[in-house]
């Protein structure tokens, strides 16, 4: 089976300017969330979809799951944790008698609305052959640090990549890094950092720079100009 896990249980403290949790927000009249839930509902290599709410947005996300008619294939709200790393382990945690050692997880974060088709079937054919992977696109800036006078040492940007989701994992791989963080003390803003952690590989799955995560404002307002 092909799982997707969608996140949708953060805070959205970086964006005080809108009156709901950004996953919550209108685009259209569709709230933020449905955008990648809707893409990966209309893949027949989907199975299942579990979605990874907090106590404040249940009961809205799951009007809306009934609204949309998706109860076939999203099989389950999942309460998520403080962090986004601990929503993932809980999602993993709820998965354990329903998913199998050789099942593609897929984690996605809800806060990329626009992610492509084609994103996730890349993500599906390459977790068969590597069984780590993560979307991500080249860093085409200069990229430098900073430092009290100004700009301080660039780095060279040539082997640079920007991390993405979805990244997707056999399932038996992913829990196993996931314990594996918790046992050890481990915190990482992403998953490929936890199988990293483990011994594993993670290979690199090209995404698009449409798939950018609403972070702030100016996120949200470059999102309106491009889908209003
Ligand atoms: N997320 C989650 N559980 C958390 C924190 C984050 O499921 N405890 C999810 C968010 O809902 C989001 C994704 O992880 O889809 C990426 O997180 P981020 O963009 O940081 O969202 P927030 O944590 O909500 O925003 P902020 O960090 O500004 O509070
Ligand atoms: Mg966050």
């Amino acid at each position: 089976m092909n799982i997707a896990i969608i996140l949708a249980a953060g805070k959205s403290e970086r964006l005080k300017e809108i009156a709901v949790p950004k996953q919550l927000y209108l685009i259209n009249r569709v709230p933020l969330f449905m955008y990648s839930v809707l893409t990966f509902n209309d893949l027949e290599e989907i199975d299942e979809i579990y979605l990874v709410t907090n106590e404040q947005c249940l009961s809205e996300i799951e009007q809306y799951v009934k609204q949309y008619s998706l109860t076939k294939k999203v099989k389950g709200l999942i309460l998520g944790g403080r962090t986004r790393q601990e929503s993932v382990y809980l999602a993993l945690k709820h998965l354990e008698k329903i998913a199998k050692d050789d099942d593609i997880i897929l984690i996605h974060d809800s806060a990329r609305p626009l992610l492509e088709k084609e994103t996730i079937l890349k993500n599906i054919e390459n977790t068969v052959r590597y069984g780590a992977v993560t979307t991500a696109i080249k860093v085409k800036d200069t990229i430098f640090s900073e430092s009290e006078d100004g700009v301080d040492h660039i780095v060279s940007r040539s082997r640079l990549y920007q991390a993405q989701t979805p990244q997707s994992f056999k399932y038996c791989l992913i829990k196993k890094a996931h314990e594996s963080a918790v046992l050890n003390n481990v915190f990482a803003s992403d998953d490929s950092a936890l199988i990293k952690e483990i011994g594993y590989d993670v290979k690199i799955v090209l995404g698009t720079t449409t798939n950018f995560k609403i972070t702030t404002i100016e996120d949200i307002k470059l999102l309106e100009m491009m889908v209003l």
